[in-house]
């Protein structure tokens, strides 16, 4: 997935149509819906190129992808923000964001790993977007769809409980909110 990435955002093609349009729209709504404080420290798992941020207020933003060339170019871009490559997180994060995301992700090793990561990485609240149905016309070279059932119990057995839905008009996108659990 990393070369079939590169070989994109090399081409200066965008992270897609999620990043803009009624997509866009939707995820700010659902995201200022849920007050979630983005003056908190921010990490965007699965990035791309940030246009879904456009006219958002972000803060203390950190954004990994798995593409070393999107990261480059973001850190020209955007120098008040910060970037880093999968294998260099580190931090905790009070909030992570994940969109557009699990469904680019064709192998289930890595889509485990992704969500151990957002799992051990975040203090407060985890936000996802997933395909609820698998919609027509999935590409395999870059798309899979994978059911809730499939991955969402890692989050739980990690210490999350899972705590909304919701839904984008189409029959397909939907966000995921997550909450870290009280320790008893
Ligand atoms: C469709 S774009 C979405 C970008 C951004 N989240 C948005 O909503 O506009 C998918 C992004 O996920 C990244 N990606 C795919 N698999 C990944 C993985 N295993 N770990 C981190 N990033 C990944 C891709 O490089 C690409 O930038």
């Amino acid at each position: 997935m990393k070369e079939y990435w590169n070989k994109r955002y090399a081409g200066r093609c965008n992270s897609g149509a999620g990043s803009s349009g009624l997509f866009r729209a939707f995820v700010h709504e659902t995201l200022h819906g849920l007050r979630i404080p983005m003056e908190k420290s921010l990490l965007d798992y699965g990035c791309g190129d940030i246009q879904l941020w456009k006219n958002f207020r972000i803060e203390d933003y950190t954004g990994l992808d798995i593409s070393n060339t999107i990261i480059r170019r973001n850190k020209k871009k955007f120098p008040h923000h910060k970037f880093i490559m999968q294998d260099d997180l580190t931090e905790m994060y009070d909030v992570s964001f994940c969109i557009s995301v699990i469904f680019h992700i064709l192998d289930k090793k890595e889509l485990f790993r992704v969500l151990v990561d957002l799992a051990t990485h975040t203090k407060e609240t985890i936000v996802i977007s997933y395909w609820e149905q698998e919609p027509p016309n999935v590409n395999p070279e870059y798309e899979r769809y994978w059911a809730h059932s499939e991955w969402g119990f890692i989050l739980v057995d990690l210490g999350w409980k899972f705590t909304s839905l919701h839904y984008s008009g189409d029959k397909y996108n939907v966000i995921c909110v997550f909450e870290k659990r009280e320790t008893e």
